[in-house]
Parts: structure tokens; C-alpha cells; sequence
């Protein structure tokens, strides 16, 4: 984007704070430049900072609105404000003003952020359960997990992957997708936010908060659970989940019960990205040998690690 461009934009963003006006900016963010950006605005007396966010799609902005407007407010988790939604022109409809709520975020490195992540986790999946249970979330209009529809196309990609030994695909893996996608159907469902990656949760004054919502779905919490829990390297990490859990709903989790949950979200978190790998193999795009080795042969481990720690789930009677 153009620099006139940015500033043009910035402006008719902010011409929907009434008596606010730009004092820096804007500066498109390094990673997203198109996408985000921040500004400094004032009304004369308050100085703030917001981002400038533009969405993928219309049905993606419209759920991010409804979440930030109805529903996340009630949930007891930091998010950021969101001070106005905009389309500028119908080339760029889908726009959204939020508080700026720091410039770090949580690292996977870091035992402390690892723990402070699973208990924002914990807090969002009791409360929004409890929400569900008790008809207090209008569910319509929410993207629902489709267990049925993954299961039945991961299960054909890991056994066509058989026929191919550069995939390192094992005869017990299809058997394991059926098990995990049975037990899947045994949790409780909550909202999930879809898209649990470290950069997502920003590390502000006022203490984490969660952004980007846009792949937000009802389902069982393990799909958000195993992205954090592929960076989890003590088991005793996982109270940081149950605590909260228990603490923010109605819903008994016992230390057994959070092993399990966690042996779940992890198998369908290592399934999912193997999934990913041999389907991108299979449209001749397939990523290269460095993400072989960073995500799909640790991905392999993990599903060894679950089969070795539930060997019920793929004996063959
Ligand atoms: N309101 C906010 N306050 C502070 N930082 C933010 C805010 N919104 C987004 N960010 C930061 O910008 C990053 C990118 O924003 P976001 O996650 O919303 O978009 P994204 O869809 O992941 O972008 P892309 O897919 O293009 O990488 C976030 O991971 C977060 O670090
Ligand atoms: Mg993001």
C-alpha cells in the first residue's frame, strides 16, 4: 500500500472516533503492513493508541465483531476493545478499530508464558461451556467443528500415505485418527478460538490478552489445547489448564480427565499438521525439508508419543 494510501486510510478510520484526531502514525505493522496498522490519536487530553485491522472476509469479520461485541466481554479474559467497525470503501469493506494492547507477546520458549496461555485457555473453554450449557450464548451464525468431515478426509490422506514410505506414515496411524475423533465427541463443547499461535496473545500493561479471532468455532476445546500443548515440555504445565478450568466453570476436570484432554488435543494437533503436509504434497506444493523437519517429523513423535501413552486407542480387535 501506497504511503498516501495508508494515510488516507488512517483517516477515515479515525474520522469514526468523533473529537479524536491523529497525532503519529499510521506505522503498518512489519508483519502484516497490508493488513495492520498502528496509530496515536488524541483528543486533547487523552493520548491512545489503536490498531487499524483489516479482515479476510466478510464472514470473518462479522464473527470477530459479534465475539468482541456479545459475547467475549462476558467471558473474563482480556480481548481488545473494539471502538468501531468500518467499511472505507467497497474495495476495502471490512475494517476494525481496536485498542493497541501492547507490542510483545506470549513466547513458546517460556515456561511462564506456556502457563499463562493454557490458563486463558482453561478460563475461555469453562465459561463458554457454561455459556452453551445455560442457553446464554446465542449460537447461530457461530462455525461449528466438523468432526465427522476432518476424521473421514485425514483418515483417507494417512492411508493413501502408506502406499508412499517417504512419509513415514505407520500402519497404526488411520487407527488412531478414528480413536481420537471418538474421544473428541466425548468433550465438552466451548468456544474455541481457533488459532492459538503464540503471536496471538499480546502481552500488555494490563496483563495478556487474546487477539485475532477470526477462525473462532464451537467444538471441543482440544484443537486450541494442542496447538499451546505442542510447545508444553512438563506434564505438571497442564495444571496451569485445569486450574483455571475448574476455577472459572461448573465443569469437574480431574488430573486423569486433563491428561486425557490433553493426549487428545495433542494427537489431533499432530494429525492435523501431518494432514496439512501430505495434502500440500498431494497438490505438487508441498513444503520444503526445513518444515518437514520443524513441524511434520516432531508432529510423527508426538503421534508415537500417544500411541505409546494410549496403546487401546490403536490395537486392532
Ligand atoms: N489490538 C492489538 N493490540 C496489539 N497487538 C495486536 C493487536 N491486534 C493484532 N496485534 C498484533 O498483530 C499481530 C497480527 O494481527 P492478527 O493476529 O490480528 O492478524 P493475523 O490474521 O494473524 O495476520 P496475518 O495472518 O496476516 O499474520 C498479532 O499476532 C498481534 O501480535
Ligand atoms: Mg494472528
Amino acid at each position: 500500500m501506497s504511503v498516501t494510501r495508508v494515510g488516507q486510510l488512517a483517516a477515515a478510520l479515525v474520522s469514526a472516533m468523533p473529537g479524536w484526531r491523529i497525532l503519529a502514525g499510521p506505522t503498518p505493522f512489519t508483519w502484516a503492513p497490508d493488513r495492520h496498522l498502528r496509530v496515536s490519536v488524541t483528543d486533547g487530553r487523552e493520548l491512545r493508541r489503536i490498531v487499524l485491522r483489516h479482515s479476510w472476509s466478510d464472514q470473518a469479520h462479522e464473527l470477530e465483531r459479534r465475539l468482541y461485541r456479545e459475547v467475549l466481554p462476558h467471558v473474563g479474559i482480556r480481548v481488545p476493545d473494539l471502538i468501531a467497525c468500518l467499511a472505507v470503501d467497497p474495495s476495502e469493506p471490512q475494517w476494525m478499530v481496536l485498542g493497541d494492547m501492547g507490542s510483545r507477546h506470549l513466547r513458546a520458549d517460556k515456561a511462564a508464558d506456556r502457563e499463562a496461555f493454557l490458563g486463558l485457555l482453561g478460563t475461555l473453554h469453562a465459561k463458554t461451556h457454561d455459556m452453551l450449557t445455560e442457553g446464554r450464548l446465542r449460537v447461530e451464525g457461530l462455525p461449528r467443528f466438523d468432526g465427522q468431515a476432518q476424521l473421514a478426509h485425514w483418515h483417507d490422506l494417512i492411508q493413501n500415505a502408506l502406499q508412499t514410505p517417504r512419509f513415514e506414515v505407520e500402519p497404526w496411524m488411520p487407527r488412531l485418527a478414528q480413536a481420537v475423533f471418538r474421544e473428541l465427541q466425548r468433550l465438552p463443547l466451548a468456544i474455541n478460538h481457533g488459532d492459538t499461535d503464540f503471536s496471538n496473545a499480546v502481552l500488555g500493561m494490563g496483563g495478556v490478552c487474546l487477539v485475532d479471532w477470526e477462525r473462532a468455532q464451537i467444538g471441543p476445546p482440544a484443537p486450541d489445547l494442542g496447538r499451546v500443548m505442542a510447545a508444553v515440555e512438563h506434564d505438571g504445565e497442564l495444571q496451569a489448564y485445569r486450574q483455571a478450568f475448574v476455577g472459572a466453570g461448573t465443569t469437574h476436570l480431574s488430573p486423569q480427565g486433563m491428561q486425557l484432554w490433553a493426549d487428545i488435543a495433542l494427537a489431533h494437533h499432530c494429525i492435523r499438521w501431518v494432514c496439512y503436509y501430505l495434502e500440500a504434497h498431494g497438490r505438487g506444493k508441498g513444503p520444503g525439508a526445513d518444515w518437514r523437519a520443524s513441524y511434520y517429523v516432531p508432529c510423527l513423535a508426538g503421534l508415537r508419543k500417544v500411541r505409546d501413552r494410549r496403546p487401546e486407542w490403536t490395537s486392532s480387535s
